[in-house]
């Protein structure tokens, strides 16, 4: 398999799990996180999304290229990303731990929500952005 395909294998399931990391998002944002059994599928295709984002950022550069191509990037609109992943992910694994232990829907449950919409806002922005790629992959 080439890079090429790769990423394209890579780009097309992003965007499948985008869709459902929003709707699994927006329906314990509905529900108020009554349902475990939603919680253990919203957990799942977060942990597969993260998963792919690794990935997808893997096929851009090698892991020792990252500090200087991604965490020094001068493209803002890459920043707000990456800082928003880091807040969505670290909020998720607490938000996670408290359930196990506690099970109850905690504040920082609460602000992982917010944390995770923000950064799917800026997803949106950054696949939108690159649309003729999409345009091109998925309909030629
Ligand atoms: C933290 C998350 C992410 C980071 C840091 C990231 C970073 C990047 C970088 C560095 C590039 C190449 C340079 C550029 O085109 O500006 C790129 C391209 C691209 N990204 Fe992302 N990305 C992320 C998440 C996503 C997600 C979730 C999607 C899809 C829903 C996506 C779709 C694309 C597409 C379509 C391209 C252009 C084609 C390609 O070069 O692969 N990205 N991304
Ligand atoms: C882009 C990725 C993600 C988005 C957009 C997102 C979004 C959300 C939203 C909107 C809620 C409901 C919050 C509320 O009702 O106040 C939630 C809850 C939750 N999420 Fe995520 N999430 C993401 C990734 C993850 C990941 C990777 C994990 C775990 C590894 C995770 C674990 C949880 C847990 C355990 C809850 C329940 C919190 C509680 O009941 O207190 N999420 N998420």
């Amino acid at each position: 398999m080439t890079n090429k395909s790769k990423l394209r294998l890579c780009n097309e399931a992003l965007l499948l799990l985008s869709a459902l990391i929003l709707f699994s998002g927006i329906h314990l944002e509905v529900t108020s996180c009554h349902s475990i059994s939603w919680i253990c599928i919203h957990i799942i295709i977060g942990i597969v999304f993260f998963a792919f984002v690794l990935w997808h950022i893997r096929l851009h550069f090698p892991w020792h290229k990252l500090h200087t191509r991604l965490f020094h990037t001068s493209n803002r609109a890459l920043k707000c990303l990456l800082v928003f992943a880091l807040l969505t992910i670290l909020s998720s694994f607490l938000a996670t731990v408290v359930r196990l232990f506690h099970d109850y829907h905690s504040p920082i449950g609460a602000l992982h929500g917010k944390f995770g919409f923000i950064f799917l806002f800026f997803v949106a922005a950054h696949a939108i952005k690159r649309h003729r790629y999409y345009y091109r992959t998925l309909f030629c």
